[in-house]
């Protein structure tokens, strides 16, 4: 397995659209566990394929209090999704140190495929709800900021690109 790099907002290649997996064969499943590698190395809840300029439909998640349950979804749909919204704090491997309030469906049902290529269904709530509702938009080439107001994603593009040319000079 090996760790990769992860884009960081505003890179223009994190609004790229994700294609369907076309079959989970070995490349597939070397990029997810890579992707599993490149997401506990990060103490991230979740990654999609988009982060790391891979350009397939393609999320892992680990929302477990222990971080030792890796959930694949290749090819996910939501197939119901609850009236009921909620209001949570996200942040993003793509977007470090960035934490704000999003509102997003309070319950989702996630068809996908796992590792394996096996079709699966899970109902997700609280924490897991908001991981795949903000996975799966990175797979359509959104970050969370973009439901922020113009003002404060203004200000998050000026500090990330500031962090990435401090990072580039060798400051720490
Ligand atoms: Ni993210």
């Amino acid at each position: 397995m090996a760790r990769l790099p992860i884009l960081r907002y505003p890179d223009p290649r994190l609004h790229t659209i994700a294609k369907p997996v076309a079959a989970v064969d070995a490349r597939v499943r070397r990029l997810v566990d890579d992707m599993i590698e490149t997401m506990y190395a990060n103490d991230g809840v979740g990654l999609a394929a988009t982060q790391v300029d891979q350009h397939e439909r393609v999320i892992v998640m680990d929302t477990s209090e222990q971080h030792d349950s890796p959930l694949v979804l290749i090819n996910p749909e939501i197939v119901e999704r609850s009236e009921e919204m909620a209001l949570a704090e996200e942040g993003c491997l793509s977007v470090p140190q960035i934490y704000d309030k999003v509102e997003r469906h309070a319950r989702v049902k996630v068809r996908a495929l796992g590792r394996d290529g096996a079709a699966f269904e899970i109902d997700a709530e609280g924490l897991t709800a908001v991981c795949v509702q903000h996975e799966m938009d990175h797979l359509l080439g959104k970050v969370f900021v973009e439901y922020l107001s113009p003002l404060k994603r203004n200000r998050i593009r000026t500090k990330m690109l500031k962090k990435t040319r401090d990072e580039a000079k060798g400051a720490p």
